[in-house]
């Protein structure tokens, strides 16, 4: 089994696996059904015993499901696991509210959140995107307070702009960023990767597969219950052409002797030291086939092809990522 070699996430952060685990998938996040729990906490327990300590969730995966599964499967193990959760969506079932970032708001779910997950501090907290409603000052300030406290290790962010990156950074050092970022989707690449670079903060980047235009699986047109069908870029004549895009990324994973999803997880993982692709796996099969893509090297030619290829803007239409 490959074995997944560990950084530190952000200048002198703490360290991590190179590659994570994103648990939001096994729950049902925008309605559905929860993923099979034994495969789930079974998948959890091999990235576990692989090396890949790096565990995302959020407290409205599911609302509270995915800490629950989480809290079950680090049960006995805690040392193991690098627990990174994201908080301040306010969901009523599927349906997304809106955000509550407010300080009184921030303390009331760490408590929840430490009783579902089962441990005492979590390693990396983060706001799940920013709004104008409360202070940056605040939000911050309050995560602060749970350092102090020893509720939380470190400071995350995720989605957020370059320059609410340094305004965060200013009030307390940001470890980590957690962004979308893939061969499809590369707007970060002007202002904010370097931004991140800059101040030190460790980028974490989910999407790796574009919600699954780069896994070679998908077809025109997708099914009706698809819920990739509310953006865009998945509905017809770009979904199309964004296909057609694709099959340059499946033939060079045919000649190289790996599946698209490997080199497209490869690519963000070449994009440098401090990127760490986190990566949905919702079952063991999935896991030895998305670890050897750590180790997936490419030749300069095979760069310039994807990076030409695959320039931001090739690919049509947007996602949840464009707002
Ligand atoms: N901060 C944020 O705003 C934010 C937003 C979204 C996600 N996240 C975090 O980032 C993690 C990853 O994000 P994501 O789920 O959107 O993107 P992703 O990792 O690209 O996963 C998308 C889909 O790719 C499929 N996949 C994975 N490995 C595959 C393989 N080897 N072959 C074929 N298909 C494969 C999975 O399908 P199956 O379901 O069929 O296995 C999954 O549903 C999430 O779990 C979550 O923890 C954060």
């Amino acid at each position: 089994m490959t074995t997944i070699t560990k950084v530190a996430l952000g200048k002198n952060g703490p360290l991590v696996s190179k590659l994570g685990l994103g648990c939001m998938r096994m729950s049902p996040v925008w309605g559905g059904v929860a993923r099979d729990e034994s495969e789930s906490i079974a998948t959890i327990h091999a990235a576990l015993d692989s090396g890949i300590n790096f565990l995302n969730t959020g407290d409205f995966y599911g609302s509270g499901h995915n800490e629950l599964l989480v809290g079950k499967a680090i049960k006995g193990r805690r040392d193991d696991a690098f627990i990174s959760v994201k908080f301040g969506a306010i969901f009523y079932g599927s349906q997304w509210l809106g955000l509550d970032l407010r300080p009184i708001a921030i303390k009331n779910f760490i408590n929840y959140s430490l009783v579902r997950l089962g441990i005492d501090t979590i390693d990396l907290y983060q706001p799940c995107r920013l709004d104008n409603s409360v202070p940056i000052e605040d939000v911050v300030g309050t995560i602060a307070d749970l350092i102090k406290e020893g509720k939380v290790r470190h400071l995350g962010v995720s989605e957020i702009t370059a320059d609410q990156l340094r305004k965060a950074h200013s009030v307390h050092p940001v470890t980590a960023l957690e962004i979308g970022y893939s061969l499809a989707d590369r707007q970060i690449e002007s202002d904010l990767l370097p931004t991140a670079k800059e101040l030190g903060i460790g980028v974490v980047a989910f999407a790796n597969t574009a919600e699954g235009l780069l896994t070679g699986d998908m077809k025109a047109p997708l099914p009706a219950d698809a819920y990739q069908n509310h953006f865009s870029r998945f509905q017809g004549e770009n979904l199309i052409k964004n296909l057609e895009k694709v099959e340059v990324l499946k033939q060079m994973a045919k000649d190289k002797g790996y599946t698209p999803t490997q080199l497209a997880i490869a690519w963000v993982n070449a994009q440098g030291d401090h990127i760490l692709p986190l990566v949905s796996m919702n079952r063991k099969s999935r896991l030895e086939e998305n670890m050897q893509a750590m180790g997936v090297t490419f030749t300069a030619d095979e760069m310039n092809t994807l990076n030409t290829h695959f320039s931001p803007g090739a690919i049509l239409g947007g996602t949840y990522l464009h707002r």
